[in-house]
């Protein structure tokens, strides 16, 4: 296969903050006395603030106005920004150095494509801004995963044909959003459907996994 890029998911991809969204949930969740667990937690892996509310407020035993509900997103984003604080270069996950160092060492651009509007907050934390050759996020984006957008404003910014990229997803709508922009696609963790499958990075060169 042609490879010239490799497009990263950030949460649950390059950083666990996925544990931070779901205490931020949690606490809205409670403090609406609306049921919520881990199991519908996953549902809201790669889908953007507002689309995880509304799957927050599915169990909810009243109508919410938009009103209220730009208020509890802004809640809860007041609360995750408050777990990510503590976020350093510790919690880059296993193996994403050494893959991120290897790609580039093979003339692979890499690059992030995340639904979160935190991406540059969270990059800095984790000492890797200014590491990538581009970063789509939340910020520049209209429709979230598992809509491409994201996924083809990074490849548009590297300047690299889609059919060239990888994308690298923990989301089952992230793997779907890889596939709409017709790019190769590697799962990680638990996310279903990928070209190829990892349990983790720390598992695997991405370049063996992908024969090159
Ligand atoms: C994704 C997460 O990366 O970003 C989702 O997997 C999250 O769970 C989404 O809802 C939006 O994040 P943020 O930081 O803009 O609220
Ligand atoms: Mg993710």
């Amino acid at each position: 296969m042609s490879l010239k890029a490799v497009i990263f998911d950030l949460d649950g991809v390059i950083v666990s903050t996925d544990e931070c969204h779901y205490l931020a949930w949690k606490k809205i969740a409670d403090d609406e006395g609306i049921y919520f667990d881990r199991a519908i937690n996953e549902r809201l892996r790669g889908v953007s603030r507002m689309e995880s509310l509304e799957i927050v407020l599915e169990r909810a035993e009243k109508e919410y106005s938009e009103e209220e509900k730009t208020k509890l997103a802004e809640t809860k984003n007041g609360f995750y920004k408050e777990y990510i604080k503590s976020l350093t270069p510790n919690d880059i996950l296993e193996g994403v150095m050494v893959n991120l160092e290897e790609l580039k060492k093979n003339g692979i651009k890499v690059a992030i494509g995340s639904s979160s509007k935190n991406t540059p907050i969270i990059l800095k934390q984790i000492g890797l801004d200014g590491y990538f050759d581009a970063v789509s996020d939340g910020n520049n984006i209209s429709k979230s995963k598992p809509d491409p957008e994201v996924f083809l404003k990074a490849a548009d910014m590297l300047g690299v044909a889609y059919a060239d990229c990888m994308i690298v997803e923990d989301a089952d709508a992230g793997i779907e959003a890889g596939k709409r922009a017709g790019m190769k696609t590697l799962a990680v963790n638990k996310a279903q459907g990928g070209d190829y499958a990892v349990p983790n990075l720390g598992k695997a060169k991405i370049l063996d996994v992908v024969g090159k």
